[in-house]
């Protein structure tokens, strides 16, 4: 069978799908995105992923390119067409196509592509647990918003891919952990509590990560937000890491230094296991 895409209104044939030569987000990166988990063939936290997308747009004054009902349903058509039980969504809009200038364009429409495609899950990294590696934080001040503008994340997460670990942690000069190049981080301190960074400029607001302190919430697990640095990581009973594709995983060492006791913590897990029962809701509303 083949991958469907949806392509600016249409849904076509993956070996057809193609965007414009001067499509802003080819020529700058003017553009946003978003990965939604599907489960069952149910996405999974819909609304706040196309919350997080709709904010993404104003930050950037891209225009919505149509409502958030008409693109669930624009969404769940991708995932019915290309037969996605378990898997992700990728959603990209841009600013439009428009004959290369830097200032926006006047009267251009945004353009939206949506592909969908299965996915093995997590499960086996998650039993060994992962590595990490710290890279500098080179990235601009505006890592909230959830821009195409990529760069400094691939090539961290290529440093990461070359050192055989599964992710790449960003560290501010002053020595702060930021968040991992696709992932949020966290850390377990000798307390049992478990210390994420702030929402601010400097990281994405995972969704994830929202979702993993309601759990602890319910769980009656305390939530310190602050700074970290890589020495307190290092230190701390456990670490992991959240994301939309990496769900909770746990870390088994950063830098070479083995975390807790070097294999996958008791908290981590415990959360892992509960953020999966959360994704399995979805697919038994549907
Ligand atoms: N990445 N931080 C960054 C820089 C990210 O790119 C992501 C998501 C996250 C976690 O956000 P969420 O929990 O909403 O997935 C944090 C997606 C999965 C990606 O780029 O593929």
């Amino acid at each position: 069978m083949s991958r469907i895409a949806y392509v600016n209104g249409q849904y076509v044939p993956m070996a057809d799908a193609a965007v414009h030569v001067e499509d802003r987000g080819y020529q700058f990166a003017d553009g946003v995105y978003e990965v939604i988990a599907v489960s069952g063939g149910v996405m999974v936290d819909a609304e706040p992923h196309l919350v997080r997308l709709d904010r993404s747009l104003s930050e950037l004054q891209i225009e919505a390119p149509m409502s958030s009902a008409a693109l669930s349903h624009v969404i769940n058509e991708v995932i019915r067409r290309n037969l996605v039980r378990n898997g992700i969504i990728y959603l990209q809009v841009t600013r439009g196509v428009s004959r290369r200038d830097h200032a926006f364009p006047a009267n251009v429409r945004p353009a939206l592509v949506i592909t969908a495609r299965n996915q093995k899950s997590s499960d086996m990294a998650a039993t060994g647990g992962i590595e990490i590696v710290t890279v500098p934080d080179n990235r601009w001040d505006r890592c909230d918003i959830k821009s195409v503008s990529l760069l400094p994340n691939i090539l961290a997460k290529q440093t990461a891919k070359e050192a055989g670990a599964y992710e790449a942690w960003f560290v501010e000069a002053d020595g702060m952990v930021t968040e991992g190049s696709s992932t949020n981080a966290w850390i377990v301190d000798t307390d049992g509590n478990l210390v994420t960074r702030k929402l601010s400029n400097s990281i994405l607001p995972g969704i994830t990560r929202q979702t993993v302190q309601d759990l602890a919430s319910e769980l009656q697990i305390k939530i310190i937000e602050r700074s970290f640095t890589v020495e307190e990581a290092k230190a701390a009973s456990e670490a992991f890491i959240t994301s939309t594709t990496a769900l909770v995983m746990p870390i088994r060492k950063i830098d070479g230094t083995e975390i807790g006791s070097g294999a996958p913590g008791p908290v981590a897990l415990r959360l892992r296991s509960h953020y999966a029962d959360h994704m399995a809701q979805f697919r038994e509303r549907a």
